[in-house]
């Protein structure tokens, strides 16, 4: 079996990695191949990548590449990884935003949006590669804004999955409060990319989330940064992207004070490179878990074995939404649990969303319909329709300069969530 990562220089690439071998049971690797631009960082990520499988006496055989074609020709899986203009397209994305008193997140809002419209017509470009190389590989894309890249990989006919860690992790966080295994733990985990809930958390399957916000709501609700109180009160168990709706004002503020998550990460990729670079190094580094892709790897490899092994295991993913949520439109990217084998995800039935999650959804569903317009088809009024699909971030509060520091935005001009 061979794999191609692309975005394979990612500072991230030794926590895969890590996962391959360990896991190498459920994923026989034959052949990995590291695909990047950047000569540098493969040089040193390629050789530590092939010590980790050494000490772990992974069999398989690493390689790497500046050539895309060359490097996924003949591979099963393909997994995208990758960030069009690095750290400093994030920074970007992260702090522009905020001078007109909105989130700056890379992911949501109006960084998200600028993120998506450089970021699609890479993927697409990629992916067709793939496809002339490889027919009948798999796309796993872990590029965000992750539910747009898919939706955009979907809806040009190519086989792809969408893939984020916030399922896996909640799963992780609930069986360890829990005291149980985390396979024991499935999740109703519903919605669209960084906008989903836990609604039910099944051991056996009795849903245990009322006890486990009972018991360790102060605990869950610490960790996300939310209120006790909201967390009771939807009786659910938001993804920390909803502070970005919930608590809007509070965030704009705290971006304002600290320095953005991508200079943050670009110190600690600084830091990691550095010991990258040592050849006694032969595993992955404890600085990797300052990052926030805990458990990609196993995510990743669960569901690579499920689409190249037909298991039609359950898998939280992003694919189309087809009926799953009749509210939205079938080519609608949705991330809820499906079967997944070798035909790729279908999405298992859920029960109705309520009216206090599905109106977010909803809007956000039409958001990511105009975004994916305007990076396909491009045009400044594509631009600033999407932007005002876009849900409001509270922008009569959020505008006001609640920290003293200039607000750049022109009086009079529209106030976009
Ligand atoms: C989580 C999200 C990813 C995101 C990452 C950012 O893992 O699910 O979609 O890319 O956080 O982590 P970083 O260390 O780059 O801030
Ligand atoms: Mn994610």
């Amino acid at each position: 079996m061979k794999l191609a990562v692309v975005g394979g220089g990612s500072t991230y690439t030794p926590e895969l990695i890590d996962g391959f071998a360990r896991l190498c049971g459920t994923l026989p690797l034959d052949e990995l191949v590291l695909v990047d631009p950047d000569a540098h960082r493969l040089g040193l990520i390629g050789p530590l990548a092939r010590r980790i499988f050494a000490r772990q006496g992974h069999p398989g055989r690493i390689t790497w590449t500046g050539g895309l074609d060359a490097g996924v020709d003949g591979a099963d899986a393909v997994l995208l990884q990758l960030r069009v203009g690095g750290q400093a397209a994030r920074e970007q994305d992260e702090t522009w935003p905020l001078e007109c008193g909105c989130v700056g997140q890379e992911t949501t809002g109006a960084g998200g949006l600028a993120k998506a419209l450089r970021t699609v017509p890479v993927v697409l470009d990629i992916a067709e590669r793939v496809r002339r190389r490889s027919p009948r590989a798999w796309i796993v894309d872990f590029t965000n804004p992750v539910g747009i890249v898919t939706r955009a990989l979907l809806t040009a006919g190519h086989r792809a999955v969408g893939l984020c860690n916030v399922a896996i992790g909640f799963q992780r966080k609930f069986a360890a409060l829990l005291g149980v295994a985390p396979e024991a733990v499935s999740l109703d985990h519903v919605g669209l990319n960084h906008l989903t809930w836990e609604r039910a958390v099944r051991v056996g399957g009795t849903d245990v989330l009322p006890g486990l916000l009972a018991e360790h709501g102060a605990a869950v609700a610490a960790d996300l940064r939310m209120p006790r109180a909201l967390l009771d009160r939807l009786g659910v168990v938001p993804s920390y992207y909803l502070r970005y709706f919930y608590q809007h004002d509070e965030v704009v503020r705290e971006l304002r004070e600290k320095p953005s998550r991508a200079a943050e990460v670009a110190a600690l990729e600084r830091e990691l490179l550095t010991m990258y670079a040592d050849p006694a190094l032969d595993e992955k580094p404890g600085l990797l878990a300052r990052r926030g892709g805990a458990y990609y790897s196993e995510a990743a490899v669960a569901l690579t074995a499920s689409l190249l092994g037909g298991t039609g295991e359950t898998q939280v993913v992003n694919a189309f939404n087809r009926g799953t949520l009749p509210f939205l439109p079938d080519d609608a990217v949705i991330e809820v649990p499906a079967a997944v084998d070798a035909e790729g995800a279908h999405p298992l039935p859920v029960r109705p969303l309520e009216p206090l999650f599905a109106g977010l959804v909803a809007a956000v569903t039409a958001y990511e319909h105009l975004a994916l317009r305007a990076a396909l088809e491009g045009g400044r009024n594509r631009v600033f329709e999407a932007l005002l699909a876009h849900p409001p971030h509270r922008p009569d509060r959020a505008r006001r300069p609640a920290d003293g520091r200039a607000d750049r935005a022109q009086p009079g001009a529209p106030a976009m969530g």
